[in-house]
């Protein structure tokens, strides 16, 4: 079977990474790169570090409002799929890069395969709802992470083309995180030991598009117990406020430093989806700065604590959130073969 993997940020190269490796053991791969994400620590230090092979292609896409990137992205998928006549085609989590991949091969009626099919935040304001919905309506194949988005699933009577397979992120980090522990420079770079920081990473646009709301989110986090360890998304350093106070604040980091970063946190503060699993994965207590979550069980266990962003307690709320015990396995294990096998039943 020849298959298309369509990735363009940084979680889909994290989740490309196992599903390639198990993929290319029977199948012939070939990965699109849309060029969404660009600089080195956004994108090619990934592939490097998840043993993943140079994207046969990159679009170099870049930059751009929605209807511009998605667009640009359509036209140039379109042509690449029509030249390589792929049996399927793959598109991960719900970006811009998602969407298109999707409409692409649906239009042409190729089988396109959704991984991490049925999250939903119920939360139409943000992009990623968009894109995650139509691409679930015309993939051919969702690959459910939970027991949730099965559900999701089933009550848009999608059901009869999902299959759950459990988290492929549960894969990317059990590849790396025995690797990190010996080859990450990270915490004590920073002069700081395990349990005595907080990480923290911010990038939806709720949260950093409007630099007031930041300025406050920052100014109430440098008042923490312990240091703030803050890797800054490029999307996020244009709203930055001149003062970060005492906050560790550092260049986007490959996935090895990220997951030593996250296994020896005190506790972690995000609004990313794919920290909150791994910060779950690892027995990390997470605090994620937004009203809503995709990942429902994560809050269910007591280990992620919901925050309202606009809330003036943060520091209080963070302070006193102290699961116990260890968080039930709730995202699978071994998920890249069963995904596998799931496309080889429809192709
Ligand atoms: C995108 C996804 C989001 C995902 C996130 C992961 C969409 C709509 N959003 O958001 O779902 O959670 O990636 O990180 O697809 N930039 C750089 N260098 C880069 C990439 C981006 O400087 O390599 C800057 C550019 O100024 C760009 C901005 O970041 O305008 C935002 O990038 P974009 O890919 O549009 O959206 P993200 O916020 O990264
Ligand atoms: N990540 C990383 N380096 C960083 C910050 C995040 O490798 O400096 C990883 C993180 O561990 C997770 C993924 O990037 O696997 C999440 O990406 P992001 O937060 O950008 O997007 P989301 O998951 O919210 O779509």
């Amino acid at each position: 079977m020849r298959v298309l993997s369509v990735v363009g940020a940084r979680p889909q190269f994290i989740k490309l990474g196992p599903f390639s490796r198990e993929l290319r053991n029977y199948h012939q791969e070939i990965i699109i790169h849309t060029g969404q994400h660009y600089d080195a620590n956004m994108s090619g230090l990934f592939f490097e570090q998840l043993g993943i092979p140079e994207p046969d292609i990159n679009l170099q896409i870049g930059s751009g409002n929605h209807g511009k990137q998605t667009g640009r992205m359509l036209i140039a998928l379109e042509e690449e799929f029509i030249r390589l006549k792929p049996d399927a085609v793959v598109v991960f989590g719900d970006t811009n890069s998602t969407l298109a991949g999707a409409l692409a091969s649906s239009k042409l009626h190729i089988p396109c395969v959704h991984i991490e099919a049925g999250l939903r935040s119920f939360n139409p304001i943000m992009p990623e709802e968009i894109n995650r919905i139509v691409a679930d309506h015309i993939s051919d194949l969702l690959l459910a992470p939970t027991h949730t988005a099965m559900h999701n699933l089933k009550r848009e009577d999608l059901d009869n083309k999902s299959t759950l397979t459990g988290d492929i992120m549960v894969d990317s980090v059990q590849y790396l995180v025995k690797k990190a522990e010996h080859n990450s420079v990270y915490p004590e770079k920073l002069g700081l030991r395990s349990g005595n920081y907080y990480l923290l990473t911010l990038h939806r646009p709720s949260n950093v598009d409007d630099p007031q709301l930041l300025q406050n989110l920052i100014r109430q986090l440098s008042e923490l117990d312990y240091p703030v360890v803050f890797p800054v998304h490029p999307r996020t350093r244009k709203s930055l406020p001149d003062s970060v106070g005492e906050m560790h604040l550092i260049d986007p980091v490959g996935y090895l430093d990220i997951l030593s970063l996250q296994r020896n946190a005190r506790k972690i503060i995000t609004d990313s989806g794919g920290i909150q699993k791994e910060a779950y994965i690892l027995g990390t207590p997470c605090n994620t700065l937004r009203s809503e979550t995709e990942w429902t069980e994560t809050v269910e266990a007591g280990w992620n604590q919901l925050i309202n962003p606009k809330s003036d307690e943060l520091v209080t709320l963070i302070k006193t959130h102290n699961p116990v015990g260890k968080p039930p396995e709730v995202f699978g294990e071994k998920v890249a073969p069963k995904m596998v096998t799931a496309l080889e039943r429809i192709c």
